[in-house]
């Protein structure tokens, strides 16, 4: 399906018009960060080929160099423009894509020349996805060339799912906000190393079992690769207040709970994991303005389909 097909079916954009993606594209070109919706969180994005827009992400973001970012490009065809995989990963990787592009699914593979090392922290690898996300495509594509784009949240923090809730400093920086409501998946993508086994770095929407459908056997979980990938940093995607993770709310806590709110600083969560992510850092950053001291959250049932959820609450609850 064509891009603008992709875009004429997808949901209200507010901000999807000719004009601001052309002004867009301008700020792009000159080197200026524009923050992009994607289908799951905000990305605070700039050139990704260019070593001096990325140094001003780090610099917003607060983020340690080290830290690769996420290339975000139209589609498989760009694999070939900067990646260097060997032929078997290049097909597994074109398989991978094939099924779950555009959408949450970043793969991590050998970086070609092209890509700076300032987008990469350093490594030798590079992480790509493309979002399913139509005004992104659409820019993507009027850009002509891949995006780097964290998270739009200053590092350690929750990343935004509304533009209402960006933090003011990183709206500030940037030379334009491009919004469309609220992202739909609502937690970070799922983080794919092919570079040897394929591992899962960051649980994300696509789950181990819908990878390990197309490669044939299920993905290892995160493997002896943990130092690397900032997403593995243990404390991350947190709010202001101090979170605990508990088997039920008392009367007087403030958090997220499955049952009636018994207090108006309690939020009720929906019981299946999908809707959960989608309203869980909206939840977090609306009881983080209110001034709470502390974040109690009723743990979620067990089951794989809560992997990606437990994951940033785990980080999030992590106390260093
Ligand atoms: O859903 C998402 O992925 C969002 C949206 C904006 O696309 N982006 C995002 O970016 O979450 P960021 O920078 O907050 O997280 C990037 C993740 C980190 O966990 C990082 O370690 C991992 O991707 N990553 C990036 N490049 C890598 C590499 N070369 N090797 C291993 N991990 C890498
Ligand atoms: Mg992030």
């Amino acid at each position: 399906m064509d891009r603008r097909e992709r875009a004429a079916r997808g949901d209200v954009e507010s901000d999807f018009t000719d004009l601001r993606i052309a002004e867009a594209v301008e700020a792009l070109r000159r080197g200026e960060l524009v923050v992009v919706p994607t289908e799951t969180v905000y990305g605070l994005a700039c050139d990704g080929l260019s070593p001096w827009a990325i140094h001003k992400v780090y610099e917003v973001k607060g983020r340690p160099e080290a830290h690769p970012l996420i290339l975000h490009v139209t589609g498989i065809e760009w694999f070939a423009r900067l990646t260097l995989a060997d032929e078997p990963t290049r097909r597994t990787a074109e398989k991978l894509a094939g099924a779950f592009w555009p959408g949450p699914l970043t793969l991590v593979l050998p970086k070609a020349e092209v890509v700076p090392e300032e987008a990469t922290g350093g490594l030798s690898t590079v992480a790509i996805r493309s979002p399913n996300q139509a005004t992104t495509l659409v820019l993507l594509e009027a850009f002509g060339g891949p995006l780097a784009a964290p998270s739009a949240n200053r590092f350690t923090r929750l990343s935004p799912t509304r533009v209402e809730d960006l933090d003011p400093e990183i709206r500030a920086a940037a030379a334009m906000v491009l919004d469309a409501g609220p992202c739909a998946i609502g937690i970070e993508s799922t983080v794919l190393d092919l570079v040897d086994e394929p591992t899962i770095l960051r649980p994300g929407a696509i789950s181990a079992e819908q990878l390990a459908s197309v490669l044939g056997a299920m993905p290892r979980l995160r493997g002896g690769k943990t130092g690397r990938s900032p997403g593995s940093h243990p404390k991350h995607y947190s709010p202001t207040a101090r979170v605990e993770i508990v088997t039920a709310l008392a009367a007087g806590d403030p958090g997220l709970g499955f049952g009636e709110p018994t207090n108006p600083l309690q939020v009720r969560m929906a019981r299946d994991s999908s809707t959960y992510a989608q309203d869980l850092y909206r939840a977090l950053h609306s009881l983080d303005r209110l001034g709470v001291e502390f974040i109690r959250i009723e743990a979620p049932p067990q089951g794989p389909e809560w992997d990606a959820v437990r994951d940033r609450l785990e980080r999030m609850a992590h106390p260093g």
